[in-house]
């Protein structure tokens, strides 16, 4: 009887077979989730009159001892006495060569614990509703983790923002100099790529929050359970409607990635743009030293390794949420074996994510800026020629021929090595005799920035609000995120399980 289900077998599976098909080598990890979910499935059968109240508490100890004794074992095993789970997972893995996946390790060593009590657990449940309960349990705790990292980094973004004050850098169109704008506009750039993918996962996290227990393999629990008790005891806000669904869907394992996809392309934009800002070339930046590397050959390198390793996993990440969604592409209903392979790229795209976010923000608030040299760069090269067009536009002449005609200074100025400030009113009016003495107070560094001034805009009184907009709603969500915490752990110390 070890197997969960070789009753109307004859023959032994063959050896490689069996050991390739396994899933507990990676699955392990879900081993939380598993107890949890058992201890709520527990409760909702119990309820249905499968186990008394007797059994039911020998269960609950049985399952609470599950997590606590496997580390143990593993520990005993390979000698340390650490009491964390993570560093546990290869010994407990290779303690149970037997187990074909979470659910089947779970059962084997409850059954060392309680005996054969452990065996009625299954009562009323299939491994195809707990797969799906225990990786929407993870990735619900991914995506906070998740949350709590995009915040980090919005703050320190924020931070640097506000630190900036009224520093200007120019801002590029084709990689070719632009306009200038505050470098706290270009830092708030990214402050709102990450407010969309914070509120993607808050989505994501929204929709995912329904618990697939009591929809047994594929068309129901064959026991009358309330599956409003499971539900409420793993703090989903109530069952999933469709058996069918519940028990093939990963759209929140695709949402999970996908949303990860577009974050980690944010964060390789800027960390193109930071690796960039970083040479000689640019000379924008001077990197952390203790977030880079030297060269063993050539002794003057330091390195913006940490930039480029970001844009390097933000490959990885695409390859996750490509890898699922081409899992589920073309699936027939409901479960099939295909979904075991769309655990890994979670796993891998959440661990990635994770550790992206461990070091973006220290590295983010570590930047210092060489302003002067952005300074510089944004007062070269008619940066000003768009606000100097703008400035014959408010004299009347249309932008088509204002265009034109700053065009032609900006080739004059080209010709004779000088900056549009420096031609003369004569020389202008050459060009046009709308040209006044205020065009030169119109073409100013501050002048191009404030005749921005549209929400949304780099002139300077625009991006003060623009700034202090970000820090409240960095303030906000972290506010909303510590009380969904506290709440959480409220809730978790009030559970009887
Ligand atoms: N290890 C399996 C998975 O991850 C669990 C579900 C197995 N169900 C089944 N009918 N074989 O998908």
């Amino acid at each position: 009887m070890s197997k969960m289900w070789s009753g109307r077998f004859r023959e032994p599976l063959d050896a490689a077979f069996e050991s390739w098909q396994r899933s507990f080598p990676f699955d392990v990890r879900l081993l939380p989730q598993e107890v949890a979910a058992s201890k709520a499935h527990a409760l909702a059968i119990t309820a249905a009159g499968i186990l008394s109240d007797d059994e039911l508490e020998k269960m609950l100890d049985g399952l609470n001892r599950v997590i606590p004794f496997s580390i143990e074992e593993a520990s005993a095993s390979v000698g340390t006495t650490d009491t964390a789970l993570q560093p546990h997972l290869a010994a407990i893995v290779a303690l149970a060569p037997q187990a074909e996946d979470i659910h089947h390790f779970v059962e084997l060593q409850l059954t060392k614990l309680i005996g054969d009590l452990a065996l009625k657990l299954h009562t009323g449940r299939s491994r195809n509703e707990q797969i799906a309960t225990d990786m929407r349990l993870f990735v619900r705790d991914a995506i906070d983790q998740t949350l709590e990292g995009i915040l980090a980094w919005r703050e320190a973004l924020v931070a640097q923002a506000e630190a900036s004050g009224e520093a200007v850098m120019p801002s590029y169109t084709h990689l070719q100099r632009a306009e200038p704008v505050l470098i706290a506009h270009w830092l708030l750039a990214y402050v709102s790529m990450l407010e969309r993918d914070f509120s993607r996962l808050v989505d994501c996290r929204n929709r995912l929050n329904l618990c697939p227990l009591g929809s047994g393999a594929i068309a129901g629990a064959t026991l009358a359970l309330d599956r409003k008790i499971a539900a409420s005891v793993l703090g989903f806000d109530g069952p999933t409607p469709n058996s069918m669904d519940a028990t093939s869907d990963r759209d929140f394992s695709l949402e999970f990635t996908q949303a990860l996809s577009v974050l980690g392309l944010h964060i390789s934009r800027f960390a193109e743009e930071l690796t960039l800002h970083s040479t000689a070339e640019f000379g924008f930046l001077d990197l952390p030293e203790r977030f880079s590397t030297g060269s063993s050959a050539m002794p003057q390198k330091k390195n913006p390794d940490l930039t480029e390793l970001i844009r390097g996993k933000a490959g990885r990440l695409q390859g996750a949420a490509i890898t699922l969604a081409t899992i589920i592409k073309g699936l027939p209903l409901a479960y099939n074996k295909d979904l075991q392979e769309g655990q890994e790229p979670v796993f891998d795209a959440s661990d990635t994510i994770h550790g992206i976010l461990s070091v973006l923000p220290s590295f983010t608030q570590a930047l210092s800026f060489r302003v002067d040299a952005m300074k510089t760069a944004a007062e070269k090269g008619y940066l000003n020629a768009m606000a100097a067009a703008t400035y014959l536009t408010h004299k009347g002449v249309p932008f088509r021929k204002a265009h034109e005609k700053i065009g032609q200074a900006v080739r004059l100025g080209l010709e004779t090595g000088r900056e549009l400030n420096q031609l003369t009113l004569e020389e202008l009016r050459g060009f046009g005799e709308e040209f006044g003495e205020d065009f030169f107070a119109s073409i100013t560094l501050e002048a191009t920035l404030d005749c921005h001034d549209v929400i949304g805009g780099t002139a300077r009184n625009r991006v003060q609000e623009a700034v202090s907009g970000a820090r409240k709603r960095v303030e906000s969500d972290k506010s909303s995120l510590a009380s969904k915490k506290s709440a959480k752990l409220a809730e978790e110390r009030t559970t009887v399980v």
